[in-house]
């Protein structure tokens, strides 16, 4: 039985705009001070303009102030639980790789740290200052 993040999760896959690709996202970002936000994927007709579920509930967490994340949840309909792409993964690292990554497709679950996912990702330290 799904927690209260995968329900919100499966709740966002709900209202993923995805008339392209017919591949619905939903994901579920949980701050480290509890709080959580979700997000679907949202398709565009110029296709480049997708947005991922993930960097949508990222991009609604940053925006309400939380810098640091403990886990997300992302749930698809895929057979095997499908990884975040890595335009998510690199950033959802930017604030942090040290969060538990989980996806549930149709049949199971799957769960990783961010680290293993994305073990060499660009750091703001690499930026010349
Ligand atoms: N998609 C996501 O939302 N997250 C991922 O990690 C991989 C792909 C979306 C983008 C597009 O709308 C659809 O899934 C098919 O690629």
């Amino acid at each position: 039985m799904d927690d209260t993040v995968a329900a919100a999760a499966r709740a966002a896959q709900a209202n993923a705009y995805a008339p392209y690709s017919n591949y619905r996202v939903g994901a579920a970002l949980v701050a480290d001070d509890g709080r959580v936000f979700t997000g679907a994927n949202v398709e565009n007709a110029s296709y480049g303009l997708t947005n991922c579920a993930e960097r949508v509930a990222l991009g609604a967490a940053a925006t309400a102030g939380a810098r640091r994340f403990t886990r997300i949840v992302v749930v698809t309909d895929s057979p095997t639980p499908a990884a975040p792409c890595g335009a998510c993964r690199q950033a959802l690292a930017e604030f942090g790789d040290d969060v538990v990554v989980e996806s549930i497709g149709r049949q199971g679950m799957r769960r990783w740290r961010l680290a293993e996912l994305l073990p060499h990702g660009f750091r703001r330290e690499d930026l010349i200052t």
